[in-house]
């Protein structure tokens, strides 16, 4: 395992497994590949002859494509997903929009469908997201995020007394989803793991304790495009989907040593909960024999290096799940409909603990209400998530029926915090922050846009400072004279109405 950061060893390993794939009956989804080669197959297949080890391998190639060709009967090619797609949102084009962030290697759109009662606007409310099909050769979730998504539009708004209904209209109208059935359309047409250049799109993600994916020019364009999805869109949660396994992943994926054994993120107790939310949701998951409740810690099960999730929770502020749907990697297509069955209670109801659960809220500058983008965290747990730019929502996911101290952050405010006994339904906290009332502030009109940059002030010293305040001044004075007017009725305007605050707060 010490050559996972190696890559040229790595992409040994890669060709290996390629050649012997043939013989990968023991699959897991996230790290297959080593696995199968720690577990069965090395020994095995290193017994025979070079000669006799090269026609085995060449036959049983053909013979695993022959098979693959003919278990895609059933499933959608990558044309019928884009026309699905299509399809789904002229239908329900109401709560629906679709987009692409990106392309594949060979140019495949990878088309997202928004799922919301205002898709595509900014709302104070949590976002997640479903990727399926990340590896090439596991393509159940590709087809459960299309049912999902019709099964959303089909019950929305439908038939009141149904508990279909309740469920539907909560996701829809408190949740944007975002659905992209397919990360690797490129692997699913060649039937194989990895992207175009046999890359493995689970392995390509910057790590934290490795360094070989930080050359940005040898990211690949799914990857990248994942990434640049996130400076656009703050998910509250997310969960992957994959095949090999039957068990609800959560981080961290890779332990710091490399060993296999429980490496727990700061969130481990959230996380815990969340896979449970799967996994007892799910038809049989949470009776596994080989994961207890059916959830794992990634580090535990086996680590792996440049994963997605991991580099969701660190990065993108995102509470990621890896989830292993069945043992069979690529099932005969006539079990879809029972593998739908299966996970769709649990598909809804991780959607929906975004609501459900955790703490929500905005924060607001005390000074006329504004809403401010702070960051929030939890006493105890070393994580902070940032509130949401344009509204300052904020929705921190934590294990229900325990007691947490919230604080909330933001530069040029007074931090506050406060304590509450988080019960089974999600509790909602908002913040008024003061700011931070230095002399610059004070003689600082509102009115005016000659603002400054406190950081900045403070990098300098000495003299530096001296001239910037001397030219803040004049600036300010200069200002003040062209807008003395809608300064001074500014301020007869906030004697009068006592400015509060908009909405009723909590902290
Ligand atoms: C779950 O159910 C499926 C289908 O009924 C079965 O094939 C599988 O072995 C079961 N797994 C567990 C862990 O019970
Ligand atoms: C908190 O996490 C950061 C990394 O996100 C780490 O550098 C720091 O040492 C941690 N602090 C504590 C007290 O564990
Ligand atoms: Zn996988």
């Amino acid at each position: 395992m010490e050559n996972v950061r190696k890559p040229i060893i790595n992409s040994y390993l890669v060709l290996l497994s390629l050649c012997f794939c043939a013989s990968f009956h023991h699959t897991a989804a996230k790290g297959g590949l080593f696995t199968s080669l720690r577990s069965d197959s090395l020994d095995d297949r290193y017994a025979g002859s070079g000669r006799h080890l090269f026609q085995e391998k060449q036959l049983s190639k053909e013979e695993h494509f022959r098979r693959l060709n003919k278990l895609a009967e059933g499933y959608m090619s990558n044309a019928d997903l884009e026309k699905a797609i299509k399809a789904f949102n002229r239908r329900c084009n109401s709560i629906s929009r679709i987009y692409s962030i990106g392309e594949s290697v060979l140019g495949v759109p990878l088309w997202v469908i928004e799922i919301s009662d205002k898709p595509g606007k900014d709302e104070p409310e949590p976002s997640f997201k479903y990727i399926g099909n990340v590896h090439g050769d596991e393509p159940v979730g590709r087809e459960l995020l299309l049912l999902l998504a019709n099964w959303l539009c089909d019950n929305y708004m439908k038939d009141p007394l149904a508990s279909s209904f309740f469920l539907a209209n909560l996701i829809v109208d408190n949740i944007h989803l975002h659905i992209l059935p397919s990360l690797n359309p490129d692997g699913y047409q060649s039937r194989k793991r990895g992207n175009a250049n046999d890359v493995d799109l689970n392995r390509d993600f910057p790590d934290q304790f490795f360094h070989m994916n930080d050359d940005l020019s040898m990211r690949q364009p799914e990857t990248k495009a994942i990434m640049s999805w996130l400076t656009k869109i703050h998910f509250t949660a997310s969960a992957t989907l994959h095949g090999g396994a039957l068990v609800a992943n959560y981080p961290w994926d890779g332990s710091e040593d490399e060993k296999k054994h429980y490496y727990a993120c700061p969130d481990d107790k959230t996380f815990r909960y969340m896979a449970s939310v799967y996994s007892n949701s799910h038809h049989n998951m949470s009776r596994s024999k080989e994961f207890p409740g059916g959830i794992t810690n990634g580090a535990q099960w086996y680590p792996i290096y440049g994963g997605m999730q991991d580099w969701n929770y660190i990065h993108g502020g995102c509470f990621e799940l890896t989830l292993e749907l069945s043992d069979d990697k690529w099932p005969h297509a006539s079990e879809i409909p029972d593998l739908w069955e299966y996970n769709k209670m649990s598909m809804l109801n991780l959607v929906a603990s975004l609501v459900k659960t955790g703490i929500h809220g905005r924060i607001f500058s005390s000074n006329q209400g504004r809403p401010l983008p702070a960051s929030i965290a939890i006493n105890g747990i070393n994580y902070t998530i940032k509130a949401g730019d344009a509204f300052a929502d904020y929705h921190r996911l934590l294990t229900p029926g325990d007691k947490y101290e919230v604080i909330a952050t933001m530069p040029g405010y007074k931090s506050k915090s406060t304590s509450i006994v988080l019960g089974e339904e999600a509790s909602t906290v908002d913040f008024i922050l003061d700011p931070v009332v230095t002399a610059s502030d004070d003689l600082l009109p509102r009115g005016c846009d000659c603002s400054y940059d406190s950081k900045k002030l403070k990098l300098l010293t000495g003299e530096q400072s001296k001239f910037l305040l001397i030219f803040v001044f004049i600036s300010l004075f200069l200002c003040f004279l062209m807008k003395r007017r809608a300064i001074l009725s500014f301020v007869r305007q906030k004697q009068g109405a006592g400015a509060g605050p908009k909405r009723p707060v909590g902290v």
